[in-house]
């Protein structure tokens, strides 16, 4: 019987399958402590008796996003280290700005499902499916629309429109990251040699070199 619990334990330590959502909590909240210096899966824990409300509190998420920037678009994201509270809740949200002709460029969220509303204005969204296939899923949003973008799948936002678009986002953890494809390709640091992102792309060094240079000089807006 120890023997069989033992190689349950092991398998489920073990397990080739990742889990699509953050471990559920094991008690009503765990605020997270900004001054602990110990490490973990999330956030320590600071000590409920002194939580407030205050803690699961953001304030400003009206005010737009500063879109003046190369790609014309803002995103905001509110997750556990901008709400002490959410942390262990598996859930997070996001304002998105995009100025007209603005684009959120192609990123993924590697640990989380979004779910965006449109609005104000319009946009044009997509996400791809992973290889063999690589099929576009695409669609325009109008104000009150709702689009899914499957966790860890390569999307984008583009605003077609001459009037700003806004957008709301939810996202399926209390920390999706943003992983943005141009970054994180041609504007790692330290860079991606140019010869591995030229046999990558089966394009000449030059042209590496030329996008690269694009992602050095600026960072994140
Ligand atoms: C928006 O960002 C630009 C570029 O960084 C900056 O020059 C400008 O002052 C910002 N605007 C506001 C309202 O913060």
């Amino acid at each position: 019987m120890a023997a069989k619990i033992l190689l349950f334990a092991l398998l489920l330590v073990t397990s080739p399958f990742a889990f699509a959502s953050d471990p559920s909590p094991l008690q009503d909240f765990c605020v997270a402590d900004e001054m602990s210096r110990v490490f973990v899966n999330g956030f320590v824990c600071k000590d409920p008796k002194v939580a407030k409300p205050e803690d699961f509190l953001f304030s400003g998420l009206d005010k737009p996003g500063n879109t003046s920037n190369k790609f014309g678009s803002k995103v905001t994201l509110i997750d556990a280290s901008k709400i002490p509270g959410l942390n262990t809740l598996g859930v997070s949200m996001a304002r998105l700005d995009v100025a007209p002709h603005g684009l959120n460029p192609p990123h993924i969220h590697p640990r989380a499902t979004e779910i965006l509303t449109v609005i104000e204005g319009s946009l044009y969204v997509g996400f791809v499916t992973s290889n063999p296939e690589n099929k576009l899923f695409s669609k325009v949003l109008n104000k009150g629309d709702v689009f899914v973008f499957p966790a860890g799948l390569i999307h984008f936002e583009f605003n077609f429109g001459p009037t700003r678009a806004v957008g709301l986002a939810s996202l399926g953890s209390q920390n999706p990251s943003l992983n943005r494809i141009g970054e994180s390709v041609f504007g790692s640091n330290p860079s991606i040699s140019d010869d591995i992102l030229a046999k990558a792309f089966q394009v000449d060094k030059k042209t590496i070199d030329w996008i690269q240079a694009q992602f050095t000089s600026t960072n994140q807006n």
